[in-house]
């Protein structure tokens, strides 16, 4: 069977898929996502998401093109027509189709809204937890509100190309006082050598995590000490241990930066309780199959 995705109210064979070429996030960037775990059928913390989403869209005076009750109907469906029940669901939705001009388009348009799915392999995710990634440092020369999550995402592009040209996995961006904001496309997080976990605290130098806000749950209900607040690249590098945190990844060890080793160099043991734990913190909803 051939994937489907949804493009603006239809289900569409993945092959035949298409925008119009004058769609504003194709041109201008103009657009913002979300990206959605479904594990076991069921969406992870959807109402998270759907308010992040709804922040995005009014940030960008964009409407939300479709109700968070229906939109949980297409989320379904999109499973069953797939079937799949361990995803990630993405999906977009851009100002729509209109001449090209950077302002708004005078006559007001529909908005564009196209949701895809691709499968997670567990397996293959506990693999690499158990090994940690390494990742390098840049400059954050991205734009003053990354606080927002758009499609305009070159920065974050060239961050990983960068880290994968030098045989790591991922890349941390680091402000012009030398602190880490976030990575290319996760939050960042240190255990310190007395067992403190730090994190910088949601600004508009960083994206609002889901995944972050359920980690500090968690990191409550454990009783662990947690300081919000930025750290050096230096901080974390001599740290005892390192993560990130996104819903592609949940919790992934970080165990080298910029070519130094991290504590022992493998996964730590909190970070590893963070990585277990997550999935009973975060919010499950209802089996959507
Ligand atoms: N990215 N910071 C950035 C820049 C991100 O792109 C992401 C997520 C996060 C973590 O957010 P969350 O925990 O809500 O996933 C932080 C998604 C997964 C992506 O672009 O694929």
């Amino acid at each position: 069977m051939s994937r489907i995705a949804y493009v603006n109210g239809r289900y569409v064979p993945f092959r035949e898929a298409r925008v119009h070429i004058e769609d504003r996030g194709y041109q201008l960037g103009d657009g913002v996502y979300e990206v959605c775990e479904i594990r076991d059928g069921a969406l992870v913390d959807e109402r998270r998401h759907i308010e992040r989403l709804q922040r995005s869209l009014a940030a960008l005076r964009i409407s939300m093109p479709i109700a968070p009750g229906a939109l949980r109907f297409v989320f379904a469906e999109m499973l069953r027509r797939n079937r799949i029940s361990n995803c990630l669901i993405y999906l977009q939705v851009t100002r729509g189709v209109a001449r090209r001009d950077h302002g708004f388009p005078e006559r007001p348009v529909e908005p564009s809204i196209v949701i895809t799915v691709r499968g997670l392999d567990p397996r293959k995710a506990i693999e690499a937890a158990a090994i940690g990634v390494s990742v390098i440092t840049v400059p954050d020369n991205r734009w003053g509100r990354v606080d927002i999550k758009t499609i305009g995402l070159l920065p974050n592009v060239l961050a990983r190309q960068a880290a994968k040209e030098q045989g790591a996995k991922d890349a941390w961006f680091v402000d012009e006082d030398g602190f880490v904001t976030e990575g290319a496309s996760s939050n960042v997080w240190i255990v310190t050598r007395d067992g403190k976990l730090v994190t910088r605290p949601d600004s508009s130098r960083i994206l609002g995590g889901i995944t972050k806000t359920v980690a500090k749950e968690v990191a409550r209900s454990l009783q662990l000490s947690l300081e919000e607040r930025a750290f050096s690249v230096a901080e974390a590098q001599a740290a005892s241990e390192a993560f990130l945190t996104s819903a592609t990844q949940t919790v992934m060890p970080v165990v080298r930066i910029d070519g130094r080793a991290v504590g022992s160099g493998e996964p730590g043991p909190i970070t590893k309780r963070l990585r277990t734990e997550f999935h009973k913190a975060a919010e499950i909803g209802p089996k959507l199959l």
